[in-house]
Parts: C-alpha cells; structure tokens; sequence
C-alpha cells in the first residue's frame, strides 16, 4: 500500500513575497484556478493582516476554487488570527497557519523573549485559533536552527491544543538532508501524540538543498510538503513543486508515496507562473527549464535516438511538455493557437484572443520558429496595452562610431509627446528622450536583458528595476528589437509610479 504526501502550494504567498513578483487578484486568481487543476491539495492563498489587497484576494480566491483547502497565513498574534478567519469566511475548507520563531536567534533576538514565554504563546495562538477553524497548521519558524528537545516540546504542545498540522520550516535553507531527515525522525520518535497531526515540511534553497531536504523529511515520516511552483520564493527560494512530484514520482518503487498531481499540468502551470510573475525560469531548471529535456551533445542524441530511456529518466509529455506536437506559424489558424494557449495555462475571452492572434500572425512573419514562451509573451503583451503610458513611436541611429541618437514618441492617456535625445548607446537615448517626456527623478537600478530561446531572430525579455522617491518599481519588456523592449520595460516601470499632481 502506498502512501499519499499532500501538496501544500505556497506560490501565492512564500512566492509573491518575492519583489517584482507581486501579482494582481486576477492574477491571483489565475494562478490559483491552475492550482486547483493541477491537484494541490492545500493553496496558501495569502497573509491577510499585510495589506488588504492580500486580504481581498484570499476573499476572492476561497469563492473562485472548489476543492483545495484555502490556507491563510499569521503571526502568533490575536489581531492577525481574527483578519485570516475573516478571509476565510467564503472557503469550502478553510485552514489557519499560524506560528512563531523557535530558533534561538528568533527567540533572543526577534522576539527579545524566552522559550517558555514563546511555548506559551505559540500554544495561546493555536487555541485562539481553533475558535475560529478546526484545521489550524502550526509552524515554528527556524526550525532547521531550533534544538531538537525544544521542538519537539513545543509540537506536543500545539498538537494537545488541536493543531492538526505541524510545519517545521527550514526557513533559512541550512539543513543538511541527513539532518532535516533526523529532526523529522526525531519528533515522529519522541513527541507523544504526533501521530494526531501530519508532519509538513517548508525547506528554503538558500544552499540549494530544498528538494533534498524536503524527501528526506518525507522519508522519515513527514506527509505534506510546502513547495511553489519553479520553486520561487524569498532569497533562493522554496522546494520546488515539480522536483517532489516527479522524484516520488521516477522514483516511485523505492519511495512508494504518491501525489494527487496530475503531472501533465506542470509545465503549464510553470509557465503561467513564470509569465504572470515576470520571473523567468533558468534554463537548466529541473523539470521545467528550457534544457531540461534538451539533449546536445551527438553522443547523447543518439542515445536517445535508439531508446529515449539511456538519458531521460522522465517522459517529456508526462509533465506536459508537447512542444513538437503542433508548430504554429503564420500559416496557423486561431483555433491552433487557442488550443496552444489552454496548454499553456491560458484560457482567453474572444476580444483578447483576437488580439493575440494578431499580435501572433505579426510575430509569426519575423520569426519563423515560434515557442510556448513566445506565445505566452504575447498575452502579456495585450495585458500591457491597457497601460496610461504607451510607447507610440520609436526611431534610433546608432552604429559603429556614430553618437546614438532616439526619438521618442509617447501617448499618456490619449494626448502625444515626441522628444529626442543623444546617450552613450541606444537604449541610453532611447530611455533619456522617455525621461525628457515624463519629467520624473526615476533611477534605473537594474537593467537584465535576456533571449528566451535561441537565434538572432528571437524575442529579448528585458526586466528593469527603478527607484522612485526610496520606493522600487519592476518592469518588462519583449520584442524581437531588444531597445524597444527596453523602452517597455522601463515604460512599464513608469506606469506604476503613483500618478504625478
Ligand atoms: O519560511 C518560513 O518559515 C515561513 C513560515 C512563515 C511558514 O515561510
Ligand atoms: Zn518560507
């Protein structure tokens, strides 16, 4: 008989605290709807005391999904634990995570307190807690740096009180994989009624060590896993979703713990998240990058050539990748794209469809080769459109040993403003003749341009950074001409600016 690991995904809250990564309710939503599709069992949809646009899509999401238990995130605080059972109050199964440090840093100084006090409170919280729900996940933040003994005495505590999950986070990425699977081992062995809560697991990859951590904490007993999709997060982020299925999913006979993950969504669902968050996926991602299933060398190719399985240990279309199965070009009609975009996780109305598609048939004739992560551009792209500021016109001189030379045209909000300036290279004319225009003190932090796929016909993403009046503000851009894509994405930066008086 196998066992069943559940899948807590923490995407929308562990993932969007990432900066650059914050997503809208509709976005939200989105992304939980691919959730749901994908089989997770738990969503965590939000800390709602943060802000109320974390608040108001807990409430959104919880009427928006049907089946995965809705989980919303606290501090071991009564005000807190108030705000999250109200964001509950429309979820079929709603779940309270609350918690609090147990490390000796967090106690002594975060927290200026003493274990005893923090066993106290952690154990009050729960308690409170539960008024409100009958599933309340407690977490001891820092656990991976948290003295077994203590542990385990503040974990039969919260359980006593009704906890009926206990998370032990590694939260800053430190365990070794031996270790987190001895302290997992530890309180399965030594802390009296364990076995009346599941044992969860929420690991950072500070030292590249999530995934590793999180299976050796299933291995000694631990049955729901904490992961984000593409393993985004805060720092180097969480154990990554895919890299736990699929592992007990190749690794199946040694392991024999199943998922509820129908693993032909993933690739969906990664690129959704990828898109919708502007956080691209590196290319030699387990699972799901790029090059994952990408085989170079002649030797291997070959190899492949004769039995897929002398170098692939995971069937490519198990987790969705199909990329071959349908090439779009500009010959391809709407119904061809459509049914790309569901794949990808994009379900469109008929106006947006239309748009895209004709922002595809455009594409199409640049570039003959055109991929998921094209496609998945393109929807931005629409999204982007409905911005106050737009880039109307663009013209750049540059050349070897000529001074670059921009003109820029914008439309804010309907009305037209042409500058023209000089810089040390196009995109630095191109962004000060933008900046000649909208008048505002912005500083460009960071500036990363990237091809997507491969060839000198391919789309550029770039993603910007910029700091306005001590606050920061990301942006993105793609064409196939990286100085528009540039001028995008500091324009998308601008529109986020509060609106100038
Ligand atoms: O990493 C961590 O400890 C957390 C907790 C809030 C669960 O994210
Ligand atoms: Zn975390």
């Amino acid at each position: 008989m196998s066992d069943r690991l559940y899948i807590f995904d923490t995407t929308l809250r562990d993932g969007e605290q990432v900066p650059g990564c914050q997503l809208n309710t509709v976005e939200k939503i989105e992304v939980a709807k691919a959730l749901e599709g994908l089989g997770v069992d738990v969503i965590e949809a939000g800390f709602p005391i943060s802000s109320p646009g974390d608040f108001e899509s807990i409430v959104e999401i919880s009427k928006a999904v049907t089946w995965p238990t809705i989980c919303s995130l606290t501090r071991a605080v009564q005000k807190d634990i108030d705000v999250a059972a109200e964001s509950l109050k429309y979820a079929k199964k709603g779940r309270i995570h609350t918690g609090i440090g147990t490390s000796y840093y967090h106690i002594h100084h975060k927290l200026n307190s003493n274990p005893d006090a923090i066993l106290e409170r952690a154990v009050e919280a729960v308690k409170y807690a539960k008024k409100y729900v009958e599933d309340v996940e407690f977490y001891a933040e820092d656990a991976g740096r948290t003295e077994n003994e203590y542990l385990a005495r503040v974990i039969e505590a919260v359980i006593k009180v009704g906890a009926t999950v206990v998370n032990i986070p590694d939260t800053t990425g430190y365990c070794l994989p031996h270790e987190f699977g001895e302290k997992i081992k530890y309180l399965v062995d030594n802390v009296e009624g364990i076995h009346k809560a599941t044992i969860s697991t929420h690991c950072h990859n500070d030292l590249g060590m999530a995934t590793a951590n999180t299976i050796a904490g299933v291995m000694n007993g631990a049955r729901q896993a904490e992961v984000t999709i593409n393993g985004i997060g805060e720092r180097a982020g969480n154990t990554s979703l895919e890299e736990i299925v699929m592992t007990l999913k190749s690794r199946y006979k040694v392991l024999n713990i199943d998922t509820n993950i129908n693993t032909t969504k993933i690739y969906g669902a990664s690129r959704l998240v990828s898109n919708l968050m502007n956080m691209p996926v590196q290319p030699n991602k387990a699972v799901v990058g790029r090059n994952a299933f990408a085989h170079s060398s002649g030797i291997h190719q070959d190899g492949v050539l004769k039995n897929r399985e002398n170098y692939e240990i995971m069937d490519p279309t198990d987790v969705g990748i199909n990329e071959s199965s349908i090439l779009l070009t500009a010959r391809s009609g709407r119904a061809a794209l459509k049914h790309r975009l569901e794949l990808l996780g994009f379900k469109l109305e008929k106006e947006k469809l239309d748009e895209v598609y004709e922002e595809f048939l455009k594409l199409a004739d640049k570039k003959k080769d055109i991929k998921d992560d094209d496609i998945a551009l393109l929807v931005g792209d629409a999204t982007r459109k409905e911005r106050r500021i737009k880039l109307d016109f663009l013209q750049v001189v540059t050349g070897k040993d000529l001074m670059p030379m921009a003109t820029v045209r914008l439309d804010i909000a309907g009305e037209k403003f042409d500058a023209t300036s000089a810089g040390n290279g196009p995109v630095d004319s191109a962004i000060k003749a933008v900046k000649q225009i909208i008048h505002r003190q912005v500083i460009i932090d960071e500036f990363l341009v990237q091809a997507i796929t491969r060839g000198s016909d391919d789309v550029g993403k770039v993603h910007m950074q910029v700091e306005y009046e001590n606050t920061i503000f990301h942006g993105f851009g793609a064409n196939t001409d990286i100085i528009t894509a540039s001028v995008e994405a500091f324009l998308d930066a601008i529109n986020k600016l509060p609106v100038a008086k």
